[in-house]
């Protein structure tokens, strides 16, 4: 499905809707170039599981940032700074997956072998100041 983002909001809107029709969803994969909206989607998610989206900035430096309190934990993870599988591994996927927390994994291309197949998996691009091309392979 590929959907034609106009504003922020339209991405945050996207982002729960697409969270309300698949809540148990375990994991997304959010590709595209830096800027293009990932993490404003993953604002939406939060909205949609009851976390204030103003809590979730980008983890580039963190690596990892956990959000509680809503209806399913949230564990945000940023991949760009990412430069070996030792330090993939440090991370602890398997132990958030087991929690039956929702990954949600920004710059996924460097997952590798460890990519599952029932993320959902959204790809990014800018097509204008205030438009992305969104598009979602569940
Ligand atoms: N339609 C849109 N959807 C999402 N972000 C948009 C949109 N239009 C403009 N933006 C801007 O693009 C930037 C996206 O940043 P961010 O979500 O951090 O991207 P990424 O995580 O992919 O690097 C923000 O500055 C946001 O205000
Ligand atoms: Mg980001």
């Amino acid at each position: 499905m590929i959907h034609k983002s106009i504003s922020v909001e339209d991405t945050l809107s996207l982002a729960a809707r697409l969270a309300g029709e698949r809540p148990e969803c375990p994991a997304y994969y959010l590709e595209g170039d830096l800027g293009a909206g990932k993490t404003h989607f993953t604002k939406g998610l939060a909205r949609y599981y009851g976390v204030d989206p103003d809590l979730v900035v980008s983890p580039t430096f963190a690596l990892v940032n956990r959000y509680g309190g809503g209806a399913r934990t949230i564990y945000h993870i940023d991949l760009y700074r990412i430069e070996d599988e030792r330090e993939l591994t440090e991370l602890g996927l398997e132990e958030m997956e087991e929690e039956g927390a929702l990954l949600v994994v920004e710059w996924a291309e460097k997952l590798g072998y460890r990519r599952r197949g029932d993320a959902t998996v959204v790809h990014f691009e800018v097509t204008g100041e205030s438009t992305r091309r969104i598009r979602i392979d569940a």
